[in-house]
């Protein structure tokens, strides 16, 4: 199964993906957390990064398809995958058909995750995710038994740079302009399936998979 999750920040992508990548068994591939953990390493390419995801703005593209692709390589991916945050220009869309058409296969579907943009807020300024397994909480609605420690592993919960509220507001209004051109891309291709993402995660998920071929 190839499927790429749409969504705006705090939609739910990465909740959604991994649970997508339980049942299905391929994959989740978030750009979003490839760029952190690039940053977490040290390397070149995530102190570049970290300039245009402190101040909410999108990676350039070249860098993100560069991962993207390296990433698609791995043996892991022969079954398919799920890409959580990628693509996110028309630019990345095109390059992801080339990459793909290249190795003789396409996408399945395009989920496009749609949550009103005060629930979104509410979701983003209590977020609180894990450093070790990236398990996500959230401050009022989804806390952790015992405060700044994740129930499943242990490790330590962190609120992201760009959760903060003025980066919030910047990433909404981006995505509200980059979104449509890449959804107008996966309608035109009938790929394009739009998914309610409020109420239960479970409630969500099972939208998903009806979703889904
Ligand atoms: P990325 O990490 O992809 O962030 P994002 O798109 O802003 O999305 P989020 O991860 O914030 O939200 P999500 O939809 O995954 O929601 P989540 O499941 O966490 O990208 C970060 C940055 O990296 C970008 O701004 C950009 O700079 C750069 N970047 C990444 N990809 C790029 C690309 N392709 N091109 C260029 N730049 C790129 O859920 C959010 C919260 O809600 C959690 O607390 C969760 O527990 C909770 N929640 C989930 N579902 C529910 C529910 N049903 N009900 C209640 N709460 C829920
Ligand atoms: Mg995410």
């Amino acid at each position: 199964m190839r499927v790429v999750m749409l969504g705006p920040p705090g939609a739910g992508k990465g909740t959604q993906a991994r649970l997508l990548q339980e049942a299905v068994g391929v994959p989740q591939i978030s750009t979003g957390d490839m760029l952190r953990a690039a940053q977490h390493n040290g390397s070149s390419l995530g102190a570049a990064a970290r300039r245009y995801m402190d101040a909410g703005q999108l990676v350039p593209d070249e860098v993100v398809i560069g991962l993207v692709e390296q990433r698609l390589q791995a043996a892991d991916c022969t079954r398919g995958f799920i890409l959580d945050g990628f693509p996110r220009t028309v630019p990345q869309a095109r390059e992801l058909e080339c990459l793909l058409s290249k190795r003789g296969s396409g996408l399945d579907a395009v989920v496009a995750v749609e949550v009103p943009r005060e629930e979104l807020v509410r979701r983003l300024s209590g977020r609180l995710v894990c450093r070790d397994c990236g398990a996500m909480y959230h401050a009022s609605s989804n806390p952790p038994e015992h405060a700044a420690r994740c129930d499943r592993c242990g490790g330590e919960l962190y609120q992201r740079e760009d959760d903060r509220p003025d980066q919030i507001a910047i990433r909404l209004d981006l995505h509200a302009r980059e979104l449509a051109p890449v959804e107008n891309y996966y309608r035109a291709c009938g790929l394009l399936r739009a998914v309610q993402g409020t109420g239960t995660q479970d409630d969500v998920f099972g939208r998903i998979r009806a979703s889904l071929p």
